[in-house]
């Protein structure tokens, strides 16, 4: 950024060499200012500020949709002073790669499962993945809401991220090449699972075999056969067609894909006070356009999969849900070593589960 010495020194240097012709004298001081001015402008004011957005859903799934609109947001409340990159698809980085290129500051804006914070260092969001622990959206609302969720936040902005929202993408189903009616029928399937170490100890608890596999990769490990099946909600499944490559889907809302919407620490801290309102505003409004949107289009896209007539939909009894339960309390349990039974108490109380009677 010039300095304002600079640009002084050059004003009367010129107006010395035009002494002797009045107009030109006059000239040579307008423009003497227009260069001034010029100089004076900070550098970044005149290139907008680039905010790369990267994710791995495609552009019509809700998190595309809340992406594109943050873009045209952001832009619009910052006069065009920040310009915003959407990569959708994984199409600038996969999963695991996208969290470590938003720590060096390689994008700066990221909404990832809260399930893959495992490789950040934060095993505690991995708590989420309790089976049946926020099965209804009143109770994932409610614990996006509590106190907890700003203890967890510190512990993202001691890695360097810097958490602006939540956004809550609603319950679990399972597909696969095989009906998952019972517990059992999981049995030595080979299923994939997002990062986290929970949903490792749920494929397990039930006698599958867990793989982490990227999403963007999901569909034709699918197809290949590399894995047997998969959890995760309705627009996922509809956006990037699983359904055409799995034959049974059964709705079990026993797990919950949570966004947290990220950036870099050092990079939002040091933005310009002049466009974080802005931003803000964005962040605020394309967060209220996700939690408007996401329920409603995951309902249109379980009945767009059901209308396919290429897969099988089964809607879990309350019978087996009992089951699945029963069958999966031991990983709430198991989880007690990892987290401390008083931090998952905690997390009952925020998020209003009660465990079933033993
Ligand atoms: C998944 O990996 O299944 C999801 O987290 C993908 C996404 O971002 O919705």
């Amino acid at each position: 950024m010039p300095s304002f010495a600079t640009t002084r020194l050059a004003k009367s240097r010129l107006a010395k060499n035009f002494a002797l012709k009045p107009i030109a004298a006059v000239l040579a001081g307008f423009m003497v200012s227009i260069l001034a001015g010029a100089l004076a402008v900070p550098a970044h004011a005149q290139q907008p500020i680039v905010i790369k957005f990267s994710h791995v859903v495609s552009p019509d799934a809700p998190k595309g949709k809340a992406a594109l609109l943050f873009k045209d947001l952001a832009e619009k409340y910052t006069n065009g002073k920040v310009k915003v990159e959407v990569y959708p698809n994984s199409s600038l980085y996969k999963d695991k790669e996208e969290l470590e290129a938003l720590q060096l500051g390689s994008v700066q804006l990221l909404a990832p499962s809260i399930s893959k914070f495992g490789p950040l260092g934060v095993k505690e969001f991995d708590v989420f993945d309790l089976p049946f622990l926020m099965t209804d959206d009143a109770r994932a609302r409610q614990m996006m809401a509590s106190p907890m969720m700003g203890e967890l936040n510190k512990k993202l902005e001691a890695k360097a991220v810097e958490p602006l929202a939540y956004w809550d993408n609603g319950a679990h189903v399972y597909t696969a090449n095989v009906p998952l009616i019972m517990p059992e029928d999981f049995r030595g399937l080979k299923m994939r699972i997002q990062g986290s170490k929970v949903l490792d100890a749920v494929a397990r608890e039930l006698g599958a075999i867990p793989q982490i596999i990227a999403f963007g990769e999901l569909y034709q490990a699918l197809q290949t056969g590399v894995v047997d099946g998969e959890d995760n909600v309705p627009s996922n499944i509809s956006t990037q067609k699983f359904y055409e490559v799995q034959k049974h889907l059964t709705v079990s809302h026993h797990g919950r894909l949570t966004y947290a919407l990220i950036t870099n620490k050092a990079f939002w801290d040091a933005l310009p006070a002049e466009v974080r309102p802005g931003l803000d505003r964005a962040v605020q409004e394309s967060t209220e356009f996700f939690d408007d949107t996401a329920a409603k289009d995951n309902e249109d896209a379980l009945k767009l999969i059901a209308a396919s007539g290429k897969i099988t939909m089964h809607v879990q009894t309350d019978a087996e849900k009992r089951a699945w339960i029963a069958k999966l309390m031991p990983v709430h349990k198991e989880m007690q070593s990892r987290f401390g039974k008083d931090f998952i108490e905690r997390i009952y109380k925020a998020s209003g589960f009660v465990p079933p009677q033993s």
